[in-house]
């Protein structure tokens, strides 16, 4: 399958790509489009065997469920049984937004887009064109993270060519995203509303809107035992493919003791995660910004620099930690994912 690639500049939409764009949707077939978290690659949510494309060009097991994302609000009654009072609220502050919730789902919305679950993930996005594909699409628009299953999710079209060109009908290229991690996923099925999945918006941000929110107790990953809610948080995800440690402590002990290791290895096969502030700081290995603290663009450049690990070739990778404050909950989260929860903490001294 030939992979066609639409650039459009998402201020000044190309309406007539979005009408090609969503015939191919209303056809069955797979358009990767950005929204403000990361590209998505979106099938008709309605579409049993749109979903089941999707499942196949990502090699994603199929018990995974997707995110039907809406344009507008009063297409959400149709795919739910009950939105709850506190979702409501939820949904007036953040939708649209970097907001997925969990309902009860209705019986138009087939088990292959849900992986055989009773629930549904929906999700608006603040996206001009990602808004506009959804119309021009027929409504509900199936769509994970455009990346191929176990890779870091694509955070500029250019990382959606890279794992899925031939396989999917159509990029809309709208240029890089705005914030770079996934949505944050709330589940309002449960008897206290529960983040599956951190992002940017914060518990504290949730908990001024409706009160009591919870934590995944399978979150923190710590105790393999308890497992996630959401299915795709058990996968060994967002990895580049070196192995990956973290290292964490007093910013002077980090550094230090990332040299120590990376000496180890020959400088071009290891990798050094670092930040803007303290780039030049290492003098072995090859060392890749994720973005800067002081600017809070961690969270934007993650996955570009786990990708750009991955073009180098690097056997092994030691990152600092971005464990910095409220805020960096998200970021922490994706970022032990890939490391397969390898840390080292550092003591004070
Ligand atoms: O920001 C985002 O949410 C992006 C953009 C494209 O919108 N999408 C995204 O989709 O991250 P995906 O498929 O990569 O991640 C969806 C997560 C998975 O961990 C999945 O297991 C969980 O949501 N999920 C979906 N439906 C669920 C359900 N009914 N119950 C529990 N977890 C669910
Ligand atoms: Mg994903």
């Amino acid at each position: 399958m030939k992979t066609k690639v639409i650039r459009m500049n998402p201020q000044e939409l190309d309406m007539e790509g979005i009408r090609e764009a969503g015939e191919i949707l209303r056809q069955g077939g797979l358009v990767a489009f950005p929204t403000e978290t990361v590209y998505g690659l979106g099938g008709n949510g309605l579409d049993p065997q749109a979903s089941a494309k999707i499942y196949r060009a990502k090699g994603r097991p199929s018990d995974n469920p997707l995110i039907i994302h809406i344009a507008d609000m009063e297409d959400l009654e149709k795919i739910v049984k009950e939105v709850p009072e506190s979702a409501k609220k939820l949904a007036s502050v953040y939708w649209p937004g970097p907001l997925t919730m969990i309902f009860q789902k209705s019986d138009i919305v087939p088990y292959e887009t849900t992986g055989g679950m009773d629930t549904v993930a929906v999700r608006m996005p603040d996206h001009p064109l990602a808004q506009a594909l959804i119309r021009a699409g027929g409504g509900y628009v199936a769509a994970p993270s455009a990346n191929t299953s176990g890779r870091p999710s694509p955070t500029m079209a250019s990382h959606v060519e890279e794992d899925l060109d031939g396989k999917i009908d159509m990029i809309l290229d709208g240029g890089p995203v705005g914030i770079g991690l996934e949505s944050t996923i709330v589940d309002f099925t449960e008897e206290i509303p529960t983040i599956l999945r951190p992002g940017h918006i914060t518990k504290n941000m949730i908990a001024k809107v409706i009160g009591t929110v919870q934590m995944d107790a399978g979150l923190s990953g710590l105790d393999q035992s308890v497992k996630p809610k959401a299915p795709g948080m058990k996968y060994r995800h967002y990895a580049p493919k070196a192995s990956m440690t973290v290292i964490q402590g007093k910013k002077e002990a980090v550094i230090r003791r990332i040299e120590e290791l990376a000496a180890e290895y020959p400088k071009e096969k290891v990798g050094i995660l670092a930040a803007d502030e303290t780039l030049s700081c290492y003098t072995h290995g090859q060392v890749v910004s994720a973005g800067s603290r002081n600017e809070h663009t961690i969270e934007q450049g993650l996955y570009r620099a786990l990708r750009e690990f991955d073009h180098m070739g690097v056997s092994v990778i030691f990152s600092e930690s971005f464990a910095d404050d409220d805020r960096s909950e998200a970021i922490m989260n994706r970022l032990l994912k890939a490391a397969g929860q390898k840390i080292e903490y550092l003591s004070d001294k």
